[in-house]
């Protein structure tokens, strides 16, 4: 058997917590009582169809949006407002102010802290457009650049502040297909390197089980948590395999299948070693990937 459990009192705090998360627009609720907790160095991925309220969960955990049950917590701090800790990149392009070049654009959430020199910026600014392979485009302005080099000006804005948390929304879907396989492979090496601890909201399922470590499952109207699967297993390298096909097939059966008949067609064990966590209450069987905390599937 490919689960294992251990018991979440285990030792290690998480990084982020969401506790019981609903979200409410006007009184319409967007997300009822989502829980879930990212650990330092998860690649940890919200996974949802559309307007299953990943986004919101993500602005919520930026500190934009207050829930309205529930609460989401940084290092056992409650989250009241935006900060420097959590940083954002979007799906839109449109995200970098165009009068701003690409150097510009990396320095000035650095200036805004008032905790670096106009000096330092710009030397942080350059080593992270290096980072993201835009060395040479530190004076281009965002509408000389392509889409993808776009979203990289914006994660390089992103890391430059070295948050806690880099929180980021379908970033590259927007993206035709062999820039998105390209940009998820940069950000797979970036994390190899820099090893930041990632919260990803996608709608794809193969991108989650390429980009992600784990993989929250939600379903809409309003957004519940369904699973929770661990799938550090999974790489671009990986994504055609017989595996990798079984385990999309049982997350979309998770996510769309009528019921668990539907969702138990490919079982873990034939899917490969990711665990889940079908029931979010029943926190005491909750599983862990051994993705660093040292606990093998
Ligand atoms: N600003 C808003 N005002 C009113 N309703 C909203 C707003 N943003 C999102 N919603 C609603 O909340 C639900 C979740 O939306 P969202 O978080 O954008 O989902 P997702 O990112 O998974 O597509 C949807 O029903 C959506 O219509
Ligand atoms: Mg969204």
């Amino acid at each position: 058997m490919s689960l294992q459990v251990v018991s979440p009192t285990g030792g290690i705090a998480p990084l982020l917590r969401a506790d019981g998360v609903s979200l409410e627009y006007g009184g319409t609720r967007a997300t009822h009582d989502v829980s879930f907790d990212v650990y330092r160095g998860d690649r940890f991925v919200l996974l949802g169809p559309s307007g299953c309220g990943k986004s919101s969960l993500l602005k919520a955990a930026a500190g934009f949006i207050k829930p309205a049950a529930g609460s989401i917590s940084i290092n056992g701090e409650e989250v009241r407002g935006p900060g420097p800790d959590r940083i954002v990149v979007f799906q839109e392009f449109d995200q970098l102010p165009p009068w701003k070049t690409v150097k510009e654009n990396v320095m000035f959430p650095l200036l805004m802290t008032k905790r670096v020199s106009r000096h330092e910026a710009a030397e942080r600014a350059m080593h992270w457009i290096a980072k993201v392979g835009l060395s040479g485009f530190e004076n281009a302005h965002p509408h000389t650049l392509s889409g993808g080099m776009k979203q990289r000006v914006a994660i390089a804005r992103a890391l430059a502040m070295q948050p806690e948390v880099l929180l980021m929304d379908e970033p590259f879907a927007a993206l035709d297909a062999l820039t998105r396989r390209k940009m998820q492979e940069e950000l797979g090496r970036l994390w190899e390197e820099l090893r930041f601890t990632l919260l990803f909201v996608t709608h794809s399922i193969e991108e989650a089980l390429v980009v992600g470590n784990r993989i929250l499952l939600l379903s809409p109207h309003p957004g519940q948590v369904r699973a929770e699967l661990n799938s550090h297993q999974f790489d671009l390298a990986s994504a055609g395999s017989a595996e990798f096909q079984a385990a999309s097939q049982r997350i979309h059966g998770l996510l769309f299948g009528a019921d668990d008949a539907a969702a138990g067609a490919v079982a873990p064990a034939q899917a490969g070693a990711y665990a889940e966590r079908a029931d979010k209450r029943s926190m005491d069987s909750r599983v862990r990937g051994n993705d660093g905390r040292g606990v093998a599937p």
